[in-house]
């Protein structure tokens, strides 16, 4: 099985004023595969961070992130990236970005197209191969980045607030897309987002995280995910339960800003 399994990580960084920023403690937790994982909290908690050394951007200071029976530490093919808005090889057309990795790897050029139409096709951007993505609105450039990091069939994907640049009717488009992305892949997948009603609604589990040290402060078992797979994600966010989970993260959310301000004071 490749789950995913972080062991007391932690990660101190040192500023450049020589100030120690203890920006993870003590993480663990495991995530078997096909979970899908949200990731919430104030900024500076160490979203970011913990994304990077999954993906094997950063080595921790102390202990350990497997997935399946190998130690992550540097990045390898079975983990894919979505970052948010921007991080397309906008010169490059569809195409040539969905199948950058493939042609990396030298896989067969027709075998190739065939792949990139049909992720074209899963992602709704049939009939835009040719076109550079530069020309392409917020919501299909993410499809775009969608199609580029699952074509390459990862294990673990990771995505860094994917969707936190759209406007609210895209934002929701593409929340669905990435339920049905999950239920039809069965990706293990981590997404990080800034919005407390995205990290419910996508989230069949949810962290929310606490700044200084950066650390898991709630975990949260959830229904949404599973019922958004089938049905409307607008009434979900009516759902009672949704709304009273929603109020008391907000609250949480905004009792940490408001140490954090005090704090800083
Ligand atoms: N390379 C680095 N060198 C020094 N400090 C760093 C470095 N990267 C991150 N930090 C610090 O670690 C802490 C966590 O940063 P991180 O980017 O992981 O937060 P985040 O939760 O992703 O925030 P945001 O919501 O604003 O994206 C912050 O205090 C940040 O300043
Ligand atoms: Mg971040």
């Amino acid at each position: 099985m490749s789950d995913l399994v972080s062991q007391d990580v932690n990660m101190i960084f040192k500023s450049l004023k020589g100030e120690t920023v203890h920006a993870l403690k003590d993480i663990s937790f495991t995530l078997k595969k096909g979970e899908l994982l949200t990731v919430l909290g104030p900024s500076g908690c160490g979203k970011t961070t913990l994304l990077n050394i999954a993906a094997g951007f950063l080595r921790p200071t102390s202990g350990t992130i497997t997935l399946g029976d190998k130690e992550i530490n540097g990045p390898g093919l079975e983990r894919g990236m979505v970052f948010q808005q921007g991080a397309l090889f906008e010169w490059l057309t569809v195409n040539e970005n969905v199948n950058f990795g493939l042609r990396m790897k030298k896989e067969d050029p027709i075998k190739t197209a065939k792949k990139v139409e049909e992720w074209l096709d899963i992602v709704g951007l049939q009939g835009f191969g040719n076109t550079p993505t530069y020309q392409l609105s917020g919501g299909m450039q993410q499809r775009v980045a969608l199609a580029r990091c699952l074509i390459n069939d990862p294990d673990l994907i990771l995505m860094d607030e994917p969707l936190g640049a759209l406007d609210a009717l895209t934002r929701e488009k593409m929340q669905s897309l990435v339920l049905k992305l999950w239920k039809e892949t069965g990706k293990t997948i981590i997404l990080i987002t800034h919005s407390v009603e995205e990290a419910l609604l996508l989230g069949e589990r949810l962290y929310v995280m606490a700044p200084r040290p950066g650390r898991i402060h709630k975990e949260y078992t959830l229904p949404f995910a599973t019922m958004g797979l089938d049905g409307d994600l607008r009434e979900i966010k009516n759902d009672k339960e949704f709304v009273s989970k929603r109020e008391e993260i907000l609250t949480m959310i905004w009792n940490m800003e408001e140490e954090i301000m005090g704090k800083e004071v």
